[in-house]
């Protein structure tokens, strides 16, 4: 068994950290935060990651796991895992402040054989830029492996011992192979590679899944145009193993600590190194798109959003997190507010502190029909299991307007309308009115059918 130390209290940290002593090994986790390392050391997570406080205090019983506030002088460990922060700073690119401090403080403790291997998200070619730092701050010979994480939050435990692949790239063969012994117990195949190409890795996946997701919402305005049902194409599509059902749910677009600054990093540094990525470019626009295609719809219904009060159910970036980073529904709500009407937020397990301390300008409300009485509109922007069997039908007749924006596609439209609402989802017929949302003239289909035809 090995002695690996890991550099970030953070989510992928600690999830590494308390994994990798469930595999057996003897891991030291350091970070900078006093209160952070306090809490680790008491066996409480400092981030809200089901089964992560449970793999912790574990680790910490069977004396696999010790924590360490700031840069120890001598590290006797075999393997330094780096899982720092990589904020995105302007422009798009990101911040690598933390990996080098990380790097030059530990590179004078390091254990002569160590090798460092880089988890935290890092713009290709940071791993020989890694590489340089340790040499500059005297560590001639140390090898560096990139191993990115693909923790999804939620079930990022889940993630690290039970991945797909396990990626490791290095430019040294035996540090590969010496980082792939630590998983020997996790049972996945490992693809080996070489630096670039394994950050490559990471960058092209977080992007490939934010354009599934982009192009489903393309898909679903499609849908609003044309009178079809984006729920049904998704699964009609997913039924294809060539394409798969993940990742095709529409709404008001992706959010989160990863996707927005990996694929603007992406983006970023394409554009840095002369390559075109139009692509990517399009895929943000999209999802940006997402969000105003809310005020749209409130503004079809409403007419205007002065003086309106709106409801924003939830305030995650996604559910099962209480992570508000990037999250599509707070940037819906400030987007409403920013547009004139007054916002009300409620989500079910985000503490208020946390929404005002970024949004100063939101109401929150816990109680769902407090947040109800009075409002013009109702948007469901993440998708909280509990909103399922909200007092729906009490909550329509306490508002002033009964509509309901489900921004999520996740309500029943039908059992909606029997509660008295106004019902719109995101790429779904209205079915309400005469002739939906769609222009299905027949005539005017055959004057597009001509038109296509003449060109
Ligand atoms: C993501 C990656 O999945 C993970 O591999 C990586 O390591 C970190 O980033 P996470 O940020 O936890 O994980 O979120 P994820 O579950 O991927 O969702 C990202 C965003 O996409 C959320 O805002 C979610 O609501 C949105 N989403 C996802 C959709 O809008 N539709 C979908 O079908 C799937």
């Amino acid at each position: 068994m090995a002695r690996i130390a890991v550099v970030g209290c953070g989510h992928v940290g600690l999830v590494a950290a308390g994994a990798f002593a469930s595999l057996g090994h003897d891991v030291l986790a350091i970070d900078i935060d006093a209160d952070r390392v306090r809490m680790v050391r008491e066996g409480r997570s400092p981030i809200y990651e089901p089964g992560l406080e449970e793999l912790l205090q574990r680790a910490l019983e069977a004396g696999r796991l010790t924590v360490h506030e700031g840069f120890p002088a001598s590290l006797d460990s075999e393997f330094v895992f780096l899982a720092v922060g990589t904020p995105a700073s302007t422009g798009g690119a990101s911040d690598l402040r933390a990996v080098r401090d990380a790097v030059s403080s530990l590179v004078p403790a390091l254990h002569p054989d160590a090798v460092i291997v880089n988890k935290s998200t890092v713009p290709i070619g940071t791993g020989n830029i890694i590489a340089q730092i340790a040499k500059r701050a005297g560590a001639d010979s140390v090898s560096v492996v990139s191993n990115p994480e693909f923790l999804q939050e939620g079930t990022a435990v889940h993630n690290f011992l039970e991945p797909d692949r396990i990626v490791l790239g290095s430019d040294d063969p035996g540090a590969t192979a010496r980082v792939a012994a630590l998983y020997e117990r996790v049972d996945a195949p490992i693809l080996e590679t070489d630096l670039r190409t394994a950050e490559m890795i990471k960058y092209a996946s977080n992007a490939f899944l934010a354009t599934k997701v982009s192009f489903i919402n393309e898909m679903a305005s499609i849908c609003e145009a044309v009178g079809a049902d984006i729920s049904v194409v998704a699964e009609g599509m997913g039924q294809d193993a060539r394409i798969g059902s993940q990742f095709l749910r529409a709404g008001i677009g992706w959010g989160g600590s990863c996707f927005p600054k990996d694929v603007a990093a992406l983006e970023h540094t394409a554009s840095t190194f002369g390559a075109h990525p139009q692509l990517l470019r399009a895929v943000i626009e999209i999802n940006r798109e997402q969000r105003r295609r809310i005020l749209q719809k409130a503004r079809a219904v409403l007419g205007t959003l002065e003086s309106r009060r709106i409801v924003v159910l939830g305030a995650a970036f996604k559910p099962n997190t209480d992570d508000i980073r990037e999250s599509p529904a707070l940037e819906v709500a400030d987007l409403l507010r920013l547009g004139g009407a007054s916002v009300v937020v409620h989500d079910p397990h985000v503490p208020t502190s946390v929404i005002q301390r970024e949004f100063p300008s939101l109401e929150v409300e816990r109680d769902l029909l407090a947040a109800a009485a009075g409002a013009d509109a109702i948007v469901l922007a993440t998708e909280w299991p509990e909103f399922r069997d909200a007092p729906w039908s009490e909550m329509a007749a306490a508002m002033r307007t009964p509509l309901l924006l489900d921004g999520r596609n996740f309500l029943d439209g039908q059992q909606l309308r029997d509660a008295g609402f106004t019902y719109r989802g995101i790429g779904r017929p209205a079915q309400e009115g005469p002739a939906a949302d769609a222009t299905t003239d027949e005539a005017e289909l055959a004057q597009g059918l001509v038109m296509v035809g003449r060109e």
